[in-house]
Parts: structure tokens; sequence; C-alpha cells
């Protein structure tokens, strides 16, 4: 078991471990858990020792982060009776703990949020930082707010019951916080690829306090995103272009964030910031052995998707971190080292994107 203090301007703490969900302290007030129609059926009875309301269940998936979900949540807590002194406990993956965020600072302008994360991408990334979200017509994430839960729980258990995809995906985000902070994770996952992959609760267990000592650092030195918490990014702007490209949902976050991994590394390494020229093939083998594209050419194959390189382009100039238009880059300098905010020129950005 890990516990790591978040010094956020409210701090808290993310608790790691195995078998942690049956051992929750019953939160204040009121309790309503949220969760969706897969995790419920799974997980909701290892709560069954806290006193809550009847769980909120919303359809799993992407199309729940919208306004109509997030308006029948709300109704919901109401109907439930809580008042200003409740407490939401989001059971679930990214969705939820985004959804039930954002319900939990809205709702009465705003109620206790407990996150217990489900998934590995949301264990080391999204149930810590107090991002919150609902997608729009317009793009994903376009309205939310910052609201730091009170505490997070991460059961490493639940995530035995993962669909492999689902797994696989979230070691594009372990990845990418091995690049960001933690050179040494690289090193101590390479080796141990299949244990990864089988669930091995000792070594997720570690995994997700690694990652998560990554996000802490972060977040608490920047928890607004005014600056360094940008280092986050990583990846992520190639990698909202391809997910734009194919239609959200066809190709899961974390492959997309993994593919973006690899370009900006070639990208860092064709202007000369990158200073160890073996990382990109480096983490092409560990994402292939992950059972990840190891590049943008073989996510087509994959996908067949021909994710075109003018179709790429206009989506990175409309990304929310572009500048006049212009998209900036996280880029590596080395394992664990990156720089926050670089441009790219446009024919760089483009022979990048070519197949090859
Ligand atoms: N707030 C942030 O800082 C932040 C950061 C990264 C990503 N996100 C958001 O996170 C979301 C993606 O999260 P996700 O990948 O966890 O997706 P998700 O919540 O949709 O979960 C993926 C699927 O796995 C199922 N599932 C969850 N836990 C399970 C378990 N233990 N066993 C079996 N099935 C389980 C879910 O029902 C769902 O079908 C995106 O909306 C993304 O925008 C937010």
């Amino acid at each position: 078991m890990a516990q790591i203090a978040i010094e956020a301007s409210r701090p808290y703490a993310v608790h790691i471990g195995p078998g942690l969900l049956t051992e929750l302290p019953q939160p204040d007030g009121p309790t309503v858990i949220l969760s969706d129609s897969t995790v419920a059926p799974l997980y909701a009875d290892r709560l069954s020792n806290l006193r809550t309301s009847d769980p909120i269940i919303v359809p799993p998936g992407e199309d729940s982060k919208s306004f109509a979900t997030l308006e029948r949540v709300l109704g919901e807590l109401a109907n439930a009776g809580l008042d200003r002194s409740g407490t939401l406990l989001a059971l679930g993956g990214g969705v939820i703990g985004d959804l039930g965020g954002l319900a939990a600072s809205l709702y009465m302008r705003g109620i206790e949020v407990i996150h217990c994360p489900t998934t590995l991408l949301s264990m080391v990334d999204s149930s810590v930082g107090g991002k919150t979200a609902v997608n729009l017509a317009s793009g994903k994430n376009l309205a939310g707010t910052f609201k730091q839960p009170q505490a997070v729980y991460a059961d490493v258990e639940t995530l035995g019951t993962l669909e492999i995809e689902e797994l696989r995906s979230g070691f594009g985000e372990v990845i990418k916080s091995a690049l960001i902070g933690d050179a040494d994770l690289l090193e101590w996952i390479e080796p141990q690829t299949e244990a990864c992959l089988a669930g091995d609760p000792e070594v997720l267990t570690e995994i997700v306090t690694r990652c998560v000592r990554v996000k802490a650092r972060v977040v608490s030195a920047d928890e607004r995103e005014a600056g360094r918490r940008k280092v986050l990014n990583l990846g992520h702007t190639f990698a909202h272009a391809i997910e734009q490209v194919a239609g959200y949902g066809e190709i899961p976050h974390g492959v997309a964030v993994a593919v973006g991994l690899v370009l900006a590394l070639e990208a860092g390494a064709e202007i000369q910031l990158l200073e160890d020229s073996s990382l990109p093939g480096r983490v092409g083998d560990l994402l292939e052995k992950l059972g990840l594209p190891r590049n943008l050419d073989e996510l087509r194959e994959r996908s067949g998707n021909s994710l075109a390189p003018p179709a790429l382009q206009r989506a990175m100039s409309l990304d929310k971190k572009s500048a006049q238009g212009s998209p900036r880059f996280v880029l590596v300098r080395r394992a664990g080292s990156v720089e926050p905010d670089s441009p790219l020129n446009e024919g760089l950005i483009e022979s990048l994107l070519t197949p090859r």
C-alpha cells in the first residue's frame, strides 16, 4: 500500500494498493456512488460497508461525458436528497471521474468528491489533479472545472477485470509519465512487460505509485496549468489530432498517446533537442512489447485508417494548446526531462506525419 500527498490548494492523499475498496472510510455527510453499468455490478458491492444512497449508474463510455448525462446526474443527486454536506463517490474509469468531478463541483456550488479509479489510465492520470469535463459537439473536454477531490483510492485489484486493450492503452500514459519525470521507471518496466499485462498486483501498485508521484510533483507546482503542468501533455497534441481524425472512440486515447510520444521523440531528435538518440527506438520496442503500435505507420496499418497528414495537421492547428493557430509541443530532452512549450515548423510536422 502506498500513500502520496498532493500539495494542491486543497491538499489530499492518493492511496494505492490491492483491496482498498473494502477499506474505504465512511465519508462525512450523505453519500452517493456514481458509476457505470459495467463497473457497478463488478465493484459497487465492495463499498457495501458504507452508508450510501442508491448508486447513480450511467452507460459506459465516452458518450456519458455529455451535458445530457451531467443534467441527469445532478437531478439524481437532488432526488437522493443530498445537501451541501454531501459527498459523491466516483467509482469507475476516467469518464466517471471527469463526469463525477464536474457534477460535484456544480451541485449546490460544490460538494465533496472522492475518486475510486478502476482503469489504469484513471489511476495514473485522470483521478489526480482535479481536472473535470464533459465534451461539446465542437470538441472533447471543452466544458469543465478544476475540482480537487477529498481523496483518491486506487484499488489495483480492479484492474484484473479490465479488457486487455484498456490495460494496454493505460500503458501509453504510464510511458508518458516515465518520460516526463521517472527515467528509472522505463528500465523497471522493460524486463517485466508480461507481468504488467498479466495484471500482477505488486507490479501494478509500483507502476501506479511511481506515475502518481510524477503527476503529484507537476500538479503541486502548477495546479491550474499556468506553465509547468503543460508537460503532462507530452504526446497529446499529436494524440488528440489522431483521435479526432479517426473519429472519437475509434482509437483508444492511450494508444493515440503512445504514438504521440514516439512522434514527439522523433521531433525532438530532428531539432537536436533530444540528447539520447537511442530513446525513440527504445520506447518503440517497449510499446511493441506492451502490444501497442510502435509508430504512426503501424497504427495506420492496425486501424485501417489512413490518418492523412493534411487532416492531422488541420486538427493540430485547432488544438486547445495552440497559440495563434500554431500548435505548441512538449518535447523530450532525455528520459525524465522535458521542454514544455516548443513550436515546430510546418515542414517538419508534415514530414513526421508522412507515411514511410
Ligand atoms: N481529468 C483528467 O486529467 C484526464 C486525464 C486523462 C484522461 N481523461 C479522460 O479520461 C477518459 C478516459 O478514461 P478511461 O480510459 O478510464 O475510460 P472509461 O472510463 O471509458 O473506461 C473504459 C472502459 O472500461 C470499463 N471499465 C472501467 N473499469 C473497469 C474495470 N475495473 N473492469 C472492467 N471494465 C472496466 C468502463 O466501463 C469503460 O467501458 C477520457 O474521457 C479522457 O478525456 C481525463
